[in-house]
Parts: C-alpha cells; sequence; structure tokens
C-alpha cells in the first residue's frame, strides 16, 4: 500500500507531482486553512503532512498514529511545537536558504515605499485628487546615506545589508553573537549593542527568528528608543513587534512610520494601523515570488518524501528525532 500524505493547502502541480510519484495525496485544495478537527480527522492514516505556516501543529496533532514527518512550507517553524515532534519521533522539516533574497528585497522594498510614502501617493493619484506638481507635496525621507540598523545578521538580515550598500547607507547590526570580522568587512556592518542601534538608527530592520525570548524584541521600550523619524521594518514574523505598543508610539509619533509584513494575529491586523498613512501593510508577501513560492513547495515536497521512504530529509530541523526512529 502506498503511504498517505495530507497536504494542507494549495501547492503548484510539480510539488505535488514529487510526492504523488510515490505517495497518495489528500491535497486540501480549496484556499482556506483546514479546521483542526478536520486537519486531525485527515491526517488518520497519514504518514507525512505538508503544511503552511498556517497550521498549528502541536502535540496532539504530531500524536497521530503513525505520522512520520512534518514538512513545513517556510522557512520560519514557529507552528510547529518541534520539541513535541522530537519526543513522539516525527520528524520535522522546513525551506530555508530559498527565500532569503526574495525576503530582503520585500524587506528593502517596504523600507523604500514607508520612506517614500508610495503606496500613500499612488492611492492619491488613483483618487482623482491630484492637481499637479506641488512643491511641498508627499515629501518623504531621504533613504540614501542614512542609518540603518538591522536586527539579526542572518540570511535574510546579510541580504538585506547588501542592498543597502547600493545606497550608500551606514550599516550598523546587532545579534546574540557578533559576526566574524571578514563577516562585517565584507557586508560593510558595524556591531552595535540593541539599545544604541535604536537609538542611532533612521530604518530598523528586524530580521531574528521568533522564539519565547524574540516575542515582543520590540515593544514599548524600545520604540521609546526610537528616532521620531524613525521608520521600523518588520518582514520576519508579527510577535516580534508588539503590534499595540507600535500603534501608540505612532499615534504619539514618537515614531515616523512603519513598515510590515506580518502581524501578531494573522490574518488580524491591530484596527489602528489601517487607518494610518505612515504605515505600509502588507498580507505575509515577503517569500511571494513565483520563482521562491515554487522552489519553497518542491522543496517541502523533495523532504516529505525523503522522510517517508527512510531516507534523510534535507531540511531536517530535528535529528535527534532520525536516529531515535
Ligand atoms: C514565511 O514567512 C516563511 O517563514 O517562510
Amino acid at each position: 500500500m502506498r503511504p498517505k500524505v495530507l497536504v494542507s493547502r494549495r501547492l503548484p502541480p510539480a510539488a505535488l507531482e514529487i510526492i504523488a510519484r510515490h505517495c497518495d495525496v489528500d491535497h486540501n485544495e480549496p484556499n482556506r486553512p483546514l479546521p483542526r478537527a478536520e486537519l486531525l480527522a485527515r491526517l488518520q492514516g497519514c504518514r507525512g503532512l505538508v503544511c503552511l505556516l498556517t497550521d498549528a501543529v502541536d502535540d496532539e496533532v504530531l500524536g497521530t498514529p503513525g505520522l512520520k514527518i512534518v514538512s513545513n512550507v517556510a522557512v520560519g517553524f514557529n507552528n510547529i511545537d518541534v520539541e513535541a515532534a522530537t519526543r513522539r519521533r516525527v520528524l520535522a522539516t522546513n525551506t530555508p536558504g530559498v527565500l532569503d533574497d526574495t525576503t530582503a528585497d520585500l524587506a528593502f522594498a517596504l523600507l523604500m515605499a514607508t520612506a517614500r510614502r508610495i503606496v500613500e501617493a499612488d492611492r492619491f493619484l488613483r483618487s482623482g485628487r491630484w492637481e499637479g506638481w506641488d512643491l511641498l507635496q508627499f515629501l518623504g525621507y531621504d533613504i540614501h546615506h542614512k542609518t540603518l540598523g538591522i536586527c539579526g545578521l542572518g540570511r535574510i538580515g546579510k541580504g538585506v545589508a547588501r542592498r543597502a550598500a547600493g545606497f550608500d547607507m551606514r550599516l550598523l547590526y546587532t545579534d546574540v553573537q557578533r559576526a566574524p570580522e571578514a563577516v562585517e568587512r565584507e557586508l560593510g556592518v558595524t556591531f552595535a549593542e540593541k539599545d544604541a542601534l535604536l537609538r542611532e538608527a533612521d530604518f530598523v530592520t528586524v530580521h531574528v527568528p521568533l522564539f519565547a525570548e524574540t516575542r515582543h524584541y520590540i515593544g514599548d521600550r524600545e520604540l521609546g528608543l526610537m528616532k521620531p523619524t524613525a521608520i521600523l521594518v518588520n518582514a520576519a514574523r508579527g510577535p516580534i513587534v508588539d503590534e499595540a505598543a507600535l500603534v501608540q508610539a505612532l499615534q504619539r509619533k514618537q515614531i515616523a512610520g512603519a513598515g510590515l509584513d506580518v502581524y501578531e494575529e494573522e490574518p488580524k491586523v491591530h484596527p489602528g494601523l489601517l487607518g494610518m498613512d505612515n504605515v505600509v501593510i502588507l498580507p505575509h508577501i515577503a517569500s511571494a515570488s513565483i520563482e521562491t513560492r515554487t522552489r519553497m513547495a518542491t522543496m517541502a515536497a523533495e523532504n516529505v518524501v525523503a522522510g517517508i521512504l527512510g531516507r534523510r530529509p534535507p531540511n531536517l530541523l530535528n535529528p535527534e528525532a532520525l536516529s531515535a526512529q
């Protein structure tokens, strides 16, 4: 009997084909997240689950009898309880490496769109209110020669640093660990303690993973340290920024604006953000290029097939579970 895999949301055909070569696929094609009870029911009898970050893969899901592998179509895996997976000897995988540049592109696009008021100006023109060139209309902030603070110099943070170099920006970064000197030199980045970075940066962009320790990494206190002309960019994970504190800081003009791709309780967005012209808000599209989303899906497919066939999946998050299988 062929092993069965549940695919929790729609995937590109190329990825489905990879799975279908070896497994029977139960594909949740309608574009809606599976309600929890349905996810649990359809997972019965499955050896693998291909899921998105909208699926909460907790101890109960991982306890499905016979489940061998959970393959997330995302680099972030805060939706999976990896510790429980390891305990239950279920392999967990993600899709690292393929979306760094696409995400860095988007973070930089958010920075530029917010600083230069691009979305607001576009809305204005479409509304029919433009009466011609105006010297004082839609004045934004320069990007070139400004100071960019990168919080988290991982693959995506480094990608943002490379893009910023073309704008002759001064680059500060902060991280739990200082990068080797050669990396600092290559990227032209200078290490700063988090608070110093927040005080000095004209743009702050966060690229830390979401863990318990990074929840509200930017909160009331941090926003209070930032310049009143500063712009915050978050294309990482929503809970890294305290959204209510951000709304307050924007309302009090403690900072000048924000470019956001992610939210604390997606798909909900703090209502305070919706009416603000100085924020650009996107529906979590940082990795959404045709090439990258296709690559992510095929990687996830290759991961689930490898796990089911008893091979080591290329992007295994919990090798301890493999040795225990
Ligand atoms: C998307 O947010 C990802 O983590 O891949």
